[in-house]
């Protein structure tokens, strides 16, 4: 048994293969071995620096340290169950490379501090690689909302057609949606961005460590200060996970009404051959897979979120070893909201918008009966009779199987004589949506500057 070398002094007998079977948790914290071999360089150049080790000797044990990341890049040496995680098979095979030198490197450290050390280290990665997906994306969007300019679309509440809203109009909100999850992640990391390590187990340590010097040398902004803080909290990752909850909760939104838009129901958008899949039986078919899938694995970054919270819920302080149980709620939510952002951007490019097919929809409809309420407000009446007066028309309407547009002068002058021959202009779903004066309205100036909003944070934005 490769690991019980490190401790054999307190054990009379070597951990039963079913037991290490059941706990070793390197089939997942494997991925962890770049950010753990980057910590204990880290914390070796510091042993070195504060003497504690000699430089000859942190020079050597780094040295082993690299070259270990390589054996494990090129499937030289294989993080395979025989050991409990990462951590230990790194440390192992230092020692098999180096002797006994190799086991000073864990002088002032524990492995409750290691792993939230590489977890941090981790999510930072992650989390510069999500900001970076959500920016690809806001720029799909804009790029859609630009070309779609000028055309309309209805505008749904409770999935009834609302009111004349532009395509362009639609798709920034999700801008701004994405625009607070990129928000929310970078204050997510902000708050990350600290180092646990020289917590040790939990109490600290009687060697003189510098623990600001190794969060220096890792780019933290600093300690996490309190030593059993440091080794029992994983807020950090709950957070993380949240803002990842959220995103996917946009995301799968959007998927949805793609799934809606692509229907023959809708008929609004198309989605492109490569990015849709056919029937194993029905030839006529074409779904909305990818869409579908985004909405779908919502629920395994959601579950994530729930799973990481049941585990911590009262866990005494300090390390419990529970708290290994947040890595597959860990990977499986980075992952998944990497790829559904990915593959988003993607299925968005590959979206087209049927103009001719929405507007025609705007036609045969009711879609603009606030614009009868607000015209004769503006000819005196209150509001709420305008309203009851306009809701009779669309009942007259409904009644006679025709739209607003089919109206006469003399038809409406039974409802009111308030109607003059301009009303038909207040009809018109373009002239709808003109008509809007309120900031952040659908009306082609407010869209527009919200376009050159965009494009000028986007511009900006690394990525
Ligand atoms: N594999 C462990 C985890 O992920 C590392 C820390 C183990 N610490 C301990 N005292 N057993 O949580």
């Amino acid at each position: 048994m490769a690991h019980q070398a490190l401790w054999s002094g307190r054990f009379k007998e070597p951990l039963s293969a079913i037991a290490l079977n059941f706990s070793s948790s390197i089939d997942l914290d494997k991925r962890l071995y770049q950010e753990d071999i980057a910590g204990s360089i880290a914390h070796v150049e510091m042993l070195a620096a504060a003497r504690i080790l000699t430089a000859v000797e942190a020079r050597r044990i780094r040295t082993a340290l690299k070259a270990i990341q390589k054996e494990i890049e090129t499937g030289k040496f294989q993080l395979t169950g025989e050991y409990e995680d990462v951590h230990l098979a790194i440390e192992q095979r230092l020692i098999q490379k180096v002797g006994p030198l190799g086991g000073k490197l864990h002088t002032g450290r524990s492995r409750n501090d290691q792993i939230a050390l590489d977890e941090r280290l981790y999510l930072r990665t992650a989390g510069k690689e999500i900001a970076r997906l959500i920016v690809q994306l806001q720029r799909v969007l804009l790029y859609k909302a630009e070309k779609y300019f000028g055309t309309l679309m209805p505008g749904y509440t409770h999935l009834q057609r609302a009111q004349p809203v532009m395509v362009s109009h639609h798709l920034l909100a999700y801008v701004s949606m994405f625009e607070r999850d990129y928000e929310r992640l970078h204050d997510c990391l902000r708050r990350l961005n600290k180092s646990p390590l020289g917590a040790a187990a939990l109490a600290g340590t009687s060697f003189p460590i510098d623990r600001q010097k190794v969060a220096k040398k890792l780019h933290f902004d600093g300690i996490i200060e309190n030593s059993i803080d440091a080794v029992s909290d994983r807020d950090y990752l709950v957070e993380f996970l949240s803002v990842c909850s959220i995103i996917m909760m946009h995301l799968s939104r959007f998927a949805e009404e793609l799934v809606l838009w692509t229907t023959k129901e809708f008929g609004f958008a198309q989605i492109s051959d490569a990015y849709t899949t056919g029937s194993s039986i029905m030839p006529q078919k074409k779904n909305p897979d990818m869409a579908e899938l985004v909405r779908g694995k919502t629920g395994r970054v959601y579950g994530s979120l729930l799973n990481l919270l049941t585990t911590l819920k009262a866990l005494p302080l300090a390390y419990n070893r529970d708290l290994q149980e947040d890595k597959p709620p860990m990977f499986e939510a980075v992952n998944t909201t990497r790829q559904s952002l990915f593959i988003f951007s993607h299925i968005l490019v590959h979206t087209t918008f049927d103009k001719k097919h929405m507007e025609e929809e705007l036609q045969n409809d009711f879609l603009t009966a606030t614009e009868i309420a607000d015209y004769l407000v503006r000819k005196g009446l209150p509001f709420r009779e305008a309203h009851a007066i306009t809701g009779r028309i669309v009942s007259y309407c409904i009644d006679h199987r025709m739209y607003l547009g089919n109206l006469d002068l003399d038809t409406l002058h039974t409802f009111s004589k308030l109607f003059e021959p301009d009303i038909f202009d207040y009809m018109l779903p373009h002239r709808s949506v003109e008509q809007k004066q309120s900031t952040g309205s659908t009306s082609p100036q407010e869209v527009k500057k919200q376009i050159v909003h965009w494009t000028r944070v986007l511009k900006k934005r690394k990525g």
